[in-house]
């Protein structure tokens, strides 16, 4: 099990995440209950930027608001002195509600709307990472009409893809994101943008993936886009100031992924850090700004589910299930690609794993199961379920199928809790509901 010193089994057998224990954050906040270690992300955070410092100088990291995104993480971000990454005019309006300056926001997309270009240039942000030819225009037009000069980063497809355990590289050229840096598509981007007028192209930005464990895909990225920087500093006479290489860092989720602590994940940055030193002595290339955008190494493992148990299914020699009071709505991850977690039951937390099960979700769906065969305690209705490591793409990602209520997410430290994001209500799913009014 994948416990450390904020997220552990205390000596009355219960699980205890920031020092509060689970069964009374249930009985606080009710279930299902998204909870997240603030103390682990802040040391997170604290220890990539000091990597970056120490291993590199001139840089930062981003955090990928898409992980997890509501107000009281921009505050976290802000107070420890890092930049985000957005991607919808959505994210860009929490960030501004939560008084985060946009000048350390970095607006991704491979379709920005104009309506997102415009709210996210009128409010200062300070990097556009410019992924179609269309958004040359549009963010030209809204920065000529702020008196700005828009800082834009173009992302190019390096043709190295990476997945979970392996990684490939490719001279695929096919992909929605990004520009190929194997024919002339990156190379004309830029020529476009430094022709604009109100638009400065200060580098490159790639992500190669997510989940990735396979350091070498990195130190591969980082070796293609330094060929590339060389080519257009020779070739083209073009500088490139600032090399953003994306989010990406695997975590654990259950037996068989590698466990890190907060040490060892700054490994990933190290890596990226001396790869990237190397190349540009290597090369011959002026040091650029580094930039990094990990959004599920930093919010991931931080992040807790809690649910009760409910109805126990046991079909004589097939399978026994046990079904809890939330499901696919608040974690999509095992429908969509098949993620496996970890689950304690948090009650019972030092109680003999002597039973295996699988844990059904409540929605109308036959697929909606969270985990599958996991040895646990015999679980009783109302015993309380902790999945684990559900920080990053579950809250952010979760629906109201069958009008499912979206659950509370609590913040905890020291002991201490506090509401991040309020549970719905059944009055707030009705909110926007209207009755018909036809008009011609
Ligand atoms: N930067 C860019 C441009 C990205 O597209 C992503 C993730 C990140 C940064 C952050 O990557 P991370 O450090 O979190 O791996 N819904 C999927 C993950 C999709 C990731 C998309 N892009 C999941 O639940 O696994």
């Amino acid at each position: 099990m994948n416990l450390r010193k904020t997220l552990k089994v205390n000596d009355r057998g219960i699980l205890e995440i920031g020092g509060c224990e689970c069964t009374e954050l249930v009985e606080r906040y009710s279930s299902p209950l998204y909870v997240m270690d603030e103390q682990y992300i802040r040391d997170v955070v604290r220890a990539y930027k000091k990597t970056i410092e120490t291993t590199y100088g001139n840089g930062n990291m981003a955090y990928a608001s898409k992980a997890f995104c509501c107000k009281a993480i921009y505050d976290i971000m802000r107070e420890e002195g890092v930049c985000i990454d957005v991607v919808s005019g959505g994210e860009i309006y929490t960030a501004i509600k939560s008084g985060f300056d946009l000048n350390n926001a970095y607006f991704h997309g491979n379709n920005k709307l104009y309506s997102e270009l415009k709210l996210a240039i009128d409010n200062g942000i300070g990097t556009v990472v410019v992924d179609n030819a269309d958004e040359a225009d549009m963010i030209d037009e809204l920065a000529r009409a702020c008196k700005r000069e828009q800082k834009v980063l173009v992302r190019i497809n390096p043709g190295v893809e990476a997945h979970t355990h392996s990684f490939i590289q490719t001279a695929k050229v096919d992909s929605k994101f990004g520009f190929s840096i194997k024919n002339d598509d990156a190379l004309d981007m830029i020529k476009l943008l430094k022709g604009k007028k109100n638009i400065r192209f200060a580098g490159l930005h790639c992500h190669i993936g997510s989940q990735i464990f396979d350091k070498k895909a990195f130190a591969l990225a980082v070796d293609v886009v330094t060929d590339y920087v060389a080519y257009l500093a020779t070739e083209e006479g073009i500088e490139v100031q600032e090399l953003n290489f994306g989010g990406g860092f695997g975590v654990h989720y259950a037996e068989g992924d590698p466990k890190y602590n907060v040490e060892e994940y700054c490994d990933y940055v190290k890596l990226l850090t001396f790869a990237l030193k190397d190349c540009a002595e290597r090369k011959g290339i002026a040091m650029p700004k580094f930039m990094i955008e990990p959004g599920r190494s930093i919010v991931g493992e931080a992040g807790i589910t809690l649910y009760k148990v409910g109805a126990i299914k046991d079909i004589k020699g097939i399978r026994k299930y046990i079904a809890i009071d939330g499901g696919m709505t608040d974690n999509i991850r095992p429908a969509l690609y098949d993620a496996k977690y970890e689950a304690i039951l948090a009650n019972r937390a030092s109680e003999k794993c002597d039973d295996i099960v699988t844990v059904a979700g409540k929605c109308c769906e036959s697929g909606d199961i969270i985990l599958k065969d996991v040895s646990l305690p015999k679980a009783r209705r109302g015993d309380i379920l902790a999945v684990l490591t559900t920080g990053a793409y579950c809250y952010s990602m979760s629906s109201n199928y069958n009008r499912n209520l979206t659950p509370a997410v609590v913040f905890v430290k020291d002991g201490k809790s506090a509401v991040a994001v309020k549970a719905q209500t059944y009055e707030d799913l009705i909110r926007a509901d209207n009755a018909l009014d036809y008009k011609d």
